[in-house]
Protein backbone atom coordinates (compact mmCIF):
# COMPACT_ATOMS: atom_id res chain seq x y z
CA UNK A 1 0.00 0.00 0.00
CA UNK A 2 1.41 3.56 -1.00
CA UNK A 3 1.85 6.26 2.01
CA UNK A 4 -0.52 8.84 2.93
CA UNK A 5 0.88 12.34 3.50
CA UNK A 6 -1.05 15.04 4.58
CA UNK A 7 -0.75 18.40 4.43
CA UNK A 8 -2.86 20.62 7.01
CA UNK A 9 -3.16 24.71 5.00
CA UNK A 10 -3.77 24.58 1.30
CA UNK A 11 -1.83 28.14 1.41
CA UNK A 12 0.97 28.24 -1.22
CA UNK A 13 3.62 26.43 0.96
CA UNK A 14 0.90 23.58 1.79
CA UNK A 15 0.05 23.94 -1.94
CA UNK A 16 3.28 23.97 -3.05
CA UNK A 17 4.64 20.90 -0.87
CA UNK A 18 1.44 18.53 -1.81
CA UNK A 19 2.58 18.93 -5.62
CA UNK A 20 6.43 18.46 -4.58
CA UNK A 21 5.06 15.33 -3.39
CA UNK A 22 2.51 13.83 -5.81
CA UNK A 23 4.94 14.83 -8.63
CA UNK A 24 7.36 12.52 -6.66
CA UNK A 25 5.08 9.80 -6.86
CA UNK A 26 6.14 8.45 -3.39
CA UNK A 27 2.91 8.95 -1.89
CA UNK A 28 -1.15 9.35 -1.69
CA UNK A 29 -2.09 13.09 -0.64
CA UNK A 30 -4.81 14.65 1.57
CA UNK A 31 -4.49 18.73 1.42
CA UNK A 32 -6.97 20.16 4.41
CA UNK A 33 -7.94 23.38 4.76
CA UNK A 34 -10.71 25.15 6.54
CA UNK A 35 -11.48 27.42 3.60
CA UNK A 36 -14.05 25.24 1.68
CA UNK A 37 -13.42 24.75 -2.03
CA UNK A 38 -9.79 25.42 -1.57
CA UNK A 39 -7.88 22.58 -1.16
CA UNK A 40 -10.33 20.64 -2.94
CA UNK A 41 -9.42 23.17 -6.21
CA UNK A 42 -6.20 22.83 -5.67
CA UNK A 43 -5.62 18.75 -5.48
CA UNK A 44 -8.11 18.41 -8.67
CA UNK A 45 -5.55 20.91 -10.16
CA UNK A 46 -2.49 18.92 -9.06
CA UNK A 47 -4.07 15.41 -9.58
CA UNK A 48 -4.54 16.71 -13.13
CA UNK A 49 -0.80 17.12 -13.39
CA UNK A 50 -0.05 13.51 -12.15
CA UNK A 51 -0.64 12.21 -15.99
CA UNK A 52 1.41 14.23 -17.46
CA UNK A 53 4.31 13.90 -14.38
CA UNK A 54 3.72 9.81 -14.57
CA UNK A 55 2.83 9.72 -10.96
CA UNK A 56 -0.08 7.53 -9.97
CA UNK A 57 -0.49 8.76 -6.77
CA UNK A 58 -4.12 10.08 -5.77
CA UNK A 59 -4.69 13.48 -4.57
CA UNK A 60 -7.68 14.23 -2.32
CA UNK A 61 -8.88 18.20 -0.86
CA UNK A 62 -11.27 18.29 2.05
CA UNK A 63 -12.29 19.92 5.10
CA UNK A 64 -13.05 16.96 7.35
CA UNK A 65 -10.02 15.29 9.46
CA UNK A 66 -11.56 11.89 8.76
CA UNK A 67 -9.95 12.05 4.94
CA UNK A 68 -6.55 12.01 7.19
CA UNK A 69 -6.80 8.90 8.92
CA UNK A 70 -3.83 7.16 9.01
CA UNK A 71 -1.92 9.48 7.63
CA UNK A 72 2.09 8.50 7.93
CA UNK A 73 3.24 12.02 7.86
CA UNK A 74 1.39 15.09 8.77
CA UNK A 75 2.85 18.16 7.51
CA UNK A 76 1.47 21.26 9.31
CA UNK A 77 1.55 24.77 7.13
CA UNK A 78 -1.96 26.34 8.20
CA UNK A 79 -1.33 30.14 10.22
CA UNK A 80 -1.37 33.29 8.77
CA UNK A 81 2.10 34.44 7.04
CA UNK A 82 3.59 37.80 7.90
CA UNK A 83 3.57 40.87 6.20
CA UNK A 84 6.60 43.09 5.24
CA UNK A 85 8.19 44.19 8.71
CA UNK A 86 6.69 41.82 10.41
CA UNK A 87 9.43 38.86 12.12
CA UNK A 88 8.19 35.55 12.23
CA UNK A 89 7.69 36.04 16.20
CA UNK A 90 5.46 38.48 15.84
CA UNK A 91 3.08 35.25 14.47
CA UNK A 92 3.09 33.40 17.75
CA UNK A 93 -0.30 34.15 19.07
CA UNK A 94 -1.98 33.97 16.03
CA UNK A 95 -0.63 30.54 14.66
CA UNK A 96 -0.45 29.37 18.24
CA UNK A 97 -4.11 28.49 18.28
CA UNK A 98 -4.06 27.44 14.66
CA UNK A 99 -1.54 24.94 15.56
CA UNK A 100 -3.11 23.45 18.59
CA UNK A 101 -6.15 22.85 16.92
CA UNK A 102 -4.66 21.44 14.15
CA UNK A 103 -2.42 18.73 16.12
CA UNK A 104 -5.22 17.69 18.60
CA UNK A 105 -6.52 16.72 15.42
CA UNK A 106 -3.94 14.91 14.48
CA UNK A 107 -3.32 12.89 17.28
CA UNK A 108 -6.99 11.97 17.11
CA UNK A 109 -7.09 10.64 13.70
CA UNK A 110 -3.31 9.65 12.71
CA UNK A 111 -1.67 8.54 16.42
CA UNK A 112 0.95 6.81 14.58
CA UNK A 113 1.98 9.66 12.29
CA UNK A 114 4.85 11.67 11.91
CA UNK A 115 4.49 15.18 12.59
CA UNK A 116 6.71 18.01 10.42
CA UNK A 117 6.05 21.47 11.53
CA UNK A 118 6.55 24.55 9.27
CA UNK A 119 4.03 27.23 10.54
CA UNK A 120 5.55 30.41 12.00
CA UNK A 121 7.61 30.93 14.93
CA UNK A 122 8.54 27.56 13.57
CA UNK A 123 10.17 26.11 17.09
CA UNK A 124 7.95 27.48 19.13
CA UNK A 125 4.90 25.89 17.28
CA UNK A 126 6.84 22.70 16.81
CA UNK A 127 7.15 22.50 20.31
CA UNK A 128 3.41 23.03 21.09
CA UNK A 129 2.21 20.53 18.44
CA UNK A 130 4.18 17.87 20.53
CA UNK A 131 2.72 19.18 23.68
CA UNK A 132 -0.50 18.61 22.27
CA UNK A 133 -0.09 15.68 20.53
CA UNK A 134 1.72 14.20 23.49
CA UNK A 135 3.69 11.76 20.90
CA UNK A 136 7.15 10.53 20.94
CA UNK A 137 9.58 13.67 20.42
CA UNK A 138 10.93 11.78 17.50
CA UNK A 139 7.96 12.17 15.69
CA UNK A 140 7.42 15.72 15.60
CA UNK A 141 10.05 18.00 14.61
CA UNK A 142 10.07 21.03 12.35
CA UNK A 143 11.44 22.53 8.97
CA UNK A 144 13.45 25.58 9.17
CA UNK A 145 17.52 24.46 8.98
CA UNK A 146 17.28 23.26 5.52
CA UNK A 147 15.36 26.37 4.34
CA UNK A 148 17.84 28.93 5.63
CA UNK A 149 20.60 26.22 4.61
CA UNK A 150 19.55 25.89 1.22
CA UNK A 151 19.52 30.10 0.70
CA UNK A 152 22.81 30.13 2.04
CA UNK A 153 24.23 27.49 -0.38
CA UNK A 154 22.39 29.87 -3.26
CA UNK A 155 24.34 33.13 -2.13
CA UNK A 156 27.35 31.51 -1.70
CA UNK A 157 27.02 29.27 -5.08
CA UNK A 158 26.19 32.67 -7.28
CA UNK A 159 28.94 34.20 -5.99
CA UNK A 160 31.61 31.45 -6.75
CA UNK A 161 29.75 30.58 -10.00
CA UNK A 162 29.64 26.72 -8.95
CA UNK A 163 26.63 24.58 -8.95
CA UNK A 164 25.05 24.92 -5.56
CA UNK A 165 25.36 21.08 -5.39
CA UNK A 166 28.58 21.51 -4.32
CA UNK A 167 28.08 23.22 -1.51
CA UNK A 168 27.57 21.96 2.22
CA UNK A 169 26.53 23.74 5.04
CA UNK A 170 24.56 23.03 8.40
CA UNK A 171 22.69 26.23 10.42
CA UNK A 172 22.37 25.90 14.13
CA UNK A 173 19.58 27.15 16.20
CA UNK A 174 16.23 28.62 15.57
CA UNK A 175 14.45 29.70 12.46
CA UNK A 176 14.66 33.18 13.25
CA UNK A 177 16.87 36.13 13.13
CA UNK A 178 19.21 34.25 15.49
CA UNK A 179 19.64 31.64 13.40
CA UNK A 180 23.07 30.26 13.75
CA UNK A 181 25.17 29.96 10.32
CA UNK A 182 28.35 27.78 10.48
CA UNK A 183 30.87 28.86 7.79
CA UNK A 184 33.54 26.73 9.51
CA UNK A 185 31.06 23.73 8.72
CA UNK A 186 30.80 25.10 4.96
CA UNK A 187 32.60 23.87 2.37
CA UNK A 188 32.74 23.66 -1.85
CA UNK A 189 33.42 20.40 -2.68
CA UNK A 190 35.15 19.91 0.64
CA UNK A 191 37.14 22.76 0.17
CA UNK A 192 36.44 25.09 3.30
CA UNK A 193 34.50 28.17 2.30
CA UNK A 194 37.11 30.00 4.21
CA UNK A 195 39.90 29.33 1.37
CA UNK A 196 38.21 30.71 -1.65
CA UNK A 197 36.29 33.91 -0.26
CA UNK A 198 36.80 36.28 1.81
CA UNK A 199 35.44 36.81 5.76
CA UNK A 200 33.74 40.04 4.83
CA UNK A 201 31.73 38.79 2.19
CA UNK A 202 30.85 35.99 3.81
CA UNK A 203 29.94 37.71 6.73
CA UNK A 204 27.70 39.40 4.30
CA UNK A 205 25.71 36.69 2.86
CA UNK A 206 25.83 35.41 6.20
CA UNK A 207 23.17 38.63 7.02
CA UNK A 208 21.60 38.00 3.77
CA UNK A 209 20.41 34.27 4.69
CA UNK A 210 19.38 35.78 8.00
CA UNK A 211 17.38 38.34 6.16
CA UNK A 212 16.21 35.61 3.76
CA UNK A 213 12.47 35.03 4.57
CA UNK A 214 12.17 38.80 4.93
CA UNK A 215 13.75 40.08 1.81
CA UNK A 216 11.41 37.79 0.02
CA UNK A 217 8.35 39.14 2.06
CA UNK A 218 9.17 42.66 1.65
CA UNK A 219 9.31 41.96 -2.84
CA UNK A 220 5.86 39.77 -2.47
CA UNK A 221 4.22 42.80 -0.03
CA UNK A 222 1.41 39.71 0.90
CA UNK A 223 2.82 36.76 1.65
CA UNK A 224 5.78 34.99 2.16
CA UNK A 225 7.98 32.36 0.50
CA UNK A 226 6.92 29.40 -0.41
CA UNK A 227 8.70 27.18 -3.16
CA UNK A 228 12.21 26.83 -1.26
CA UNK A 229 10.26 26.30 2.32
CA UNK A 230 8.22 23.45 0.20
CA UNK A 231 11.40 21.90 -1.51
CA UNK A 232 12.80 22.00 2.27
CA UNK A 233 9.84 20.03 3.34
CA UNK A 234 9.43 18.02 0.85
CA UNK A 235 13.56 16.56 1.56
CA UNK A 236 12.38 16.13 4.98
CA UNK A 237 9.22 13.91 3.57
CA UNK A 238 11.54 12.15 1.34
CA UNK A 239 14.03 11.08 3.62
CA UNK A 240 11.54 10.06 6.30
CA UNK A 241 9.32 7.70 3.83
CA UNK A 242 12.55 6.58 1.85
CA UNK A 243 14.08 5.95 4.92
CA UNK A 244 17.16 7.70 3.59
CA UNK A 245 18.98 8.88 6.56
CA UNK A 246 19.42 12.57 5.27
CA UNK A 247 21.95 14.10 8.39
CA UNK A 248 19.63 17.41 7.82
CA UNK A 249 19.44 20.48 10.02
CA UNK A 250 16.08 20.18 11.67
CA UNK A 251 14.13 21.71 14.71
CA UNK A 252 13.99 18.73 17.15
CA UNK A 253 13.59 18.45 20.78
CA UNK A 254 16.89 19.04 22.83
CA UNK A 255 16.81 16.68 26.38
CA UNK A 256 20.09 17.68 27.42
CA UNK A 257 21.99 17.73 23.34
CA UNK A 258 24.03 20.78 23.33
CA UNK A 259 23.50 21.49 26.83
CA UNK A 260 19.82 22.45 26.06
CA UNK A 261 17.16 20.91 27.86
CA UNK A 262 13.39 20.54 27.13
CA UNK A 263 13.37 22.76 23.85
CA UNK A 264 12.35 22.67 20.06
CA UNK A 265 15.50 24.26 18.30
CA UNK A 266 17.32 23.91 14.79
CA UNK A 267 20.04 21.18 14.89
CA UNK A 268 21.32 18.18 12.87
CA UNK A 269 19.49 15.39 12.82
CA UNK A 270 19.42 11.71 11.23
CA UNK A 271 15.78 11.78 9.55
CA UNK A 272 14.92 8.24 8.56
CA UNK A 273 11.14 5.93 8.86
CA UNK A 274 11.30 6.58 12.74
CA UNK A 275 11.37 10.40 12.55
CA UNK A 276 14.34 12.18 14.26
CA UNK A 277 16.29 8.81 14.75
CA UNK A 278 19.30 10.71 15.89
CA UNK A 279 20.52 14.24 16.96
CA UNK A 280 23.93 14.67 16.43
CA UNK A 281 26.21 17.03 18.64
CA UNK A 282 29.42 18.82 16.46
CA UNK A 283 32.06 20.41 18.66
CA UNK A 284 31.34 24.35 18.73
CA UNK A 285 33.68 27.06 18.88
CA UNK A 286 33.42 29.18 22.32
CA UNK A 287 31.35 32.01 19.82
CA UNK A 288 29.87 29.05 17.83
CA UNK A 289 27.94 28.04 21.29
CA UNK A 290 27.46 31.77 22.59
CA UNK A 291 25.59 32.55 19.47
CA UNK A 292 23.72 29.04 19.75
CA UNK A 293 22.71 29.62 23.30
CA UNK A 294 21.53 33.58 22.16
CA UNK A 295 19.40 31.64 19.49
CA UNK A 296 17.73 29.16 22.44
CA UNK A 297 17.26 31.83 24.66
CA UNK A 298 15.29 33.80 21.69
CA UNK A 299 13.33 30.33 21.06
CA UNK A 300 12.65 29.60 24.92
CA UNK A 301 11.45 33.35 25.47
CA UNK A 302 8.42 32.71 22.59
CA UNK A 303 7.65 29.03 23.87
CA UNK A 304 7.49 30.65 27.58
CA UNK A 305 4.83 33.24 26.22
CA UNK A 306 2.42 30.07 25.29
CA UNK A 307 2.36 29.09 28.94
CA UNK A 308 2.80 25.24 27.54
C1 LIG B 1 10.74 31.56 5.40
O1 LIG B 1 11.81 31.66 5.98
C2 LIG B 1 8.39 30.83 5.45
O2 LIG B 1 9.75 30.86 7.42
C3 LIG B 1 9.69 30.72 6.06
O3 LIG B 1 10.55 32.04 4.27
Amino acid sequence: MRKKVTIVGAGNVGASTALMTAQSGLADVVLIDIAEGVPQGKALDIAQACPLWGSAVSLKGTNSYSDTADSDIVVITAGFPRKPNMSRDDLLHANAEVVKTASASIAGTSPHSIIIVVTNPMDAMAQLSWKTTEFSCKRVMGMGGILDAARFRAFLAWELEVSPADIETTILGGHGDQMVPLPRFTTVKGIPVSEVMKQKRIDTLIQRTRNGGAEIVGLLKSGSAYYAPAAATFQMIRSILLDEKRLLPCAAYLNGEYGVKDLYVGVPVVLGKDGVERVVEIKLTKEEKSRFRESCVAVKKLVKKLAI
